[in-house]
């Protein structure tokens, strides 16, 4: 087995995007627009669709993980390494999982399904840092990103400097 399932290999780039495309989102608009600001609503609401959609794909994908072959673990050039690297795969998994249940949670805890869905009317609160569950969905943004910058950091040393044509495992093509 040469390459992961083509769904996974789609819903690896899919997921790519929008993971690194709602940090983005979270950091640089969400992160720098007040609440009183009337933009919020929308952009909140925009955040929470990409979000929720991201944890389906994400829990889509972790069931197909298990359920189409994939090609063995790829060597690293390090024993130890080479232990590590399934359980940084579901590091990943979880980061993302944790990332959207925070964000539920903080949503929830300030209203906001009422508020952005509902057409309640009511005002968002001032901000979002009074939320237990905010904190851990800040922090949780920071080592998700150390995470993917990591995996991003090992693609490329096999790519390049193993060149043991690592991309090709998650592209589509032949898979005997
Ligand atoms: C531009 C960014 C990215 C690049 C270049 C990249 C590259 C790769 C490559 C080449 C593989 C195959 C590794 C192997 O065969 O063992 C892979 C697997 C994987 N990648 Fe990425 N990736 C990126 C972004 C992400 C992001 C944002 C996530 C999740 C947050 C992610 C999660 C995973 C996981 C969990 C696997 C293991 C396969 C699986 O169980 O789904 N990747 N990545
Ligand atoms: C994996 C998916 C997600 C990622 C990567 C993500 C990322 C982020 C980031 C980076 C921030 C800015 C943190 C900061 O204030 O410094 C943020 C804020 C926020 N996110 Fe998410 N998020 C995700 C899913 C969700 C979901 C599913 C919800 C709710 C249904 C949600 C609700 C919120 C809320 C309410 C804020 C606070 C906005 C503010 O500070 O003004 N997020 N998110």
């Amino acid at each position: 087995m040469k390459r992961y399932h083509p769904i996974m290999v789609t819903l690896h780039w899919l997921l790519a995007l929008m993971v690194i495309g709602a940090l983005g989102f979270g950091l640089f608009v969400l992160h720098e627009t007040p609440n009183s600001d009337p933009e919020k609503l929308v952009l909140l609401k925009m955040h929470m669709i990409a979000g929720l959609s991201i944890l389906l794909l994400m829990l889509i994908r972790l069931v197909l993980r298990h359920t189409t072959a994939r090609p063995p673990a790829a060597d690293t050039g390090f024993p130890l390494l080479n232990k590590i690297v399934t359980p940084m795969h579901y590091l990943l998994y979880i980061a993302v999982i944790v990332m959207a249940g925070s964000g539920m949670a903080t949503s929830k805890a300030a209203g906001l399904p009422e508020i952005v869905f509902g057409g309640s009317g009511a005002p968002l609160p001032k901000d979002f840092h009074h939320i237990a569950a905010h904190e851990v969905h800040e922090t949780m943004a920071l080592l998700l990103m150390l995470l993917i910058a990591a995996h991003i950091a090992a693609a490329l040393y096999h790519q390049f400097i193993r060149k043991d044509g690592l991309f090709s495992r998650m592209w589509f093509g032949s898979r005997d």
